[in-house]
C-alpha cells in the first residue's frame, strides 16, 4: 500500500507546486514509484513546472465523468515519476466537478509507493476536497508570521478532518533579513520542521525551463534541501504507517 501525502499551504505562493514536483523526482531517485496529481482545479500548473506538454486527457476529464483514470496517468523522462495533469482552460474546470477528487485519487493508492497531491491554498471547498484526498499533509509555508499562522489554520483543520500532519516545509528562508528563523518557526507550528528550503534562484530558473531543480541543478542548495526532505519523508512514512493502520 502506498501513501497518499496532500501537499497545501494556507496562502498561495508557497512553493507547493515546486515541493510537489522536486519531492516526486527525489522519491523517484530513490526508487519509489511515484504519482504527482495536479488538484489545483483552477491555478494548474504542475505539468508546466515538471516539463510535460502535449497532454490531452487530463484529472478535468476524469473529474466531469468523460475519462478513465488510466487515460490521464502520464509517464515522464523522470525515473519512477508519473503525473496526472490538469487542463488549464475554463471550458474544462466549470465541467469538473471538485468534489470527486477523493473518489479519484484516494484509489492510486493501491498503485504506487507515492502519491502527492498539489493542492490549492486555503479552505475553500476545492481546496477542502484535494487536501481530503490524501491521508496525510504536507505544509508548505514562508517564513513571514502571516503565512505562518494561515498554515496552521490548514494544519489544524485537516488534523480534526483526520490526516495526519506529517510536519511542515520553510521554504524560501533567507530572502529577508526578517525572515522568522526556522526554530522560532517550529515552536509556533507545534509539528515537526522536515526542511528549510533556501531561497534558490536556482529554483526559479529551474521553473522557467520546465526541469524541477533536483534535476536541473542538483548540486544547489535548493535540490539538497529537496533530496534531503524525500529521505525525511519516506522514514517518517515506514513510522506513520505503524501508527495510523
Ligand atoms: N526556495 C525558492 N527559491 C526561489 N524561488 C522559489 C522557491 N520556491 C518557490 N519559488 C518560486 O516561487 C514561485 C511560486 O512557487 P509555486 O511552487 O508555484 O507556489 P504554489 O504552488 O504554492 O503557488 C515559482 O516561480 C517558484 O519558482
Ligand atoms: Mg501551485
Amino acid at each position: 500500500m502506498g501513501r497518499l501525502i496532500s501537499i497545501v499551504s494556507g496562502k498561495g505562493g508557497t512553493g507547493k507546486t515546486t515541493t510537489t514536483a522536486n519531492l516526486a523526482i527525489a522519491l523517484g531517485k530513490y526508487g519509489q514509484k511515484v504519482c504527482a496529481v495536479d488538484a489545483d482545479l483552477t491555478m494548474a500548473n504542475l505539468s508546466l513546472v515538471m516539463g510535460l506538454d502535449d497532454v490531452d486527457v487530463t484529472i478535468h476529464d476524469v473529474l466531469a465523468g468523460e475519462a478513465k483514470i488510466d487515460d490521464s496517468i502520464y509517464t515522464t523522462e523522470y525515473e519512477n515519476v508519473h503525473v496526472i495533469p490538469a487542463a488549464v482552460d475554463w471550458e474544462h474546470v466549470i465541467k469538473a466537478d471538485p468534489r470527486n477528487l477523493p473518489n479519484v485519487i484516494k484509489p492510486l493508492k493501491n498503485r504506487f509507493d507515492f502519491v502527492l497531491i498539489d493542492c490549492p491554498a486555503g479552505l475553500q471547498m476545492d481546496a477542502m476536497s484535494a487536501m481530503l484526498s490524501g491521508e496525510e499533509a504536507l505544509i508548505v509555508t514562508n517564513p513571514e508570521i502571516s503565512c505562518i499562522t494561515d498554515s496552521m489554520k490548514v494544519g489544524i483543520v485537516l488534523k480534526k478532518a483526520g490526516l495526519a500532519i506529517l510536519g511542515f516545509v520553510l521554504n524560501r528562508y533567507g530572502r529577508s533579513e526578517n525572515d522568522i528563523p526556522p526554530e522560532a518557526a517550529e515552536e509556533v507550528m507545534e509539528i515537526p520542521l522536515l526542511a528549510v528550503i533556501p531561497e534558490d534562484s536556482a529554483i526559479r530558473e529551474a521553473t522557467l525551463e520546465g526541469v524541477p531543480v533536483v534535476v536541473y541543478k542538483p548540486k544547489s542548495e535548493g535540490a539538497k534541501a529537496f533530496m534531503e526532505l524525500a529521505e525525511r519523508i519516506m522514514r517518517i512514512a515506514g513510522y506513520k504507517a505503524r501508527v495510523m493502520y
